[in-house]
């Protein structure tokens, strides 16, 4: 598997830890930045991860701002993206076992390093559940069908 990843300024430090982590899972990662400390605007970066991913070029991506819900808004614009914002264990489990999201969205000045680095492992630990879930994504990929504009 490999994992796209991209932060703004308030994201870096938190993804910089994320990259490490993920090289120590033996999960290759390909970094999309930002890599200065620099004020970025976030959708800059979360379209970069996104589109990757959209288009079945990188299977999964990780998305970090500084609370998460930048990225999330970004991300889940794009079709066939399932962008979860985790910024707790729960959510990070749940969103692979009922949404079977494909970008982690983390919220860097919300969590702590070390529980940001669980939520990781658990989110790419856990597989989705099918069955019933899989009912509700396919109604989620209708409503894409009818309502996203493609880019042409
Ligand atoms: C940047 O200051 C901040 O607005 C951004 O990182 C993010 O939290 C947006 O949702």
């Amino acid at each position: 598997m490999r994992v796209a990843i991209g932060s703004d300024h308030a994201g870096l430090e938190l993804k910089n830890e994320i990259i490490t982590l993920l090289g120590d899972m033996k999960i290759e990662c390909i970094d999309f930045g930002t890599n200065g400390a620099q004020s970025v605007d976030y959708p800059d970066f979360g379209e970069k991860v996104s589109k990757e991913v959209s288009a079945g070029k990188i299977e999964r991506g990780v998305l970090i701002c500084g609370t998460g819900i930048g990225m999330s808004i970004v991300a889940n614009k794009f079709s066939g993206v399932r962008a979860s914002l985790c910024n707790d264990l729960f959510t990070a489990r749940m969103s692979r076992l009922h949404n079977d999201a494909n970008i982690l969205v983390m919220g860097g000045r919300i969590v702590g390093k070390d529980l940001a680095k669980e939520i990781v492992r658990v989110w790419f630990s856990t597989d989705f559940e099918g069955g019933r879930h899989l009912t509700r994504l396919n109604k989620i990929k209708q409503i894409e069908e009818r309502f996203i504009r493609h880019e042409l």
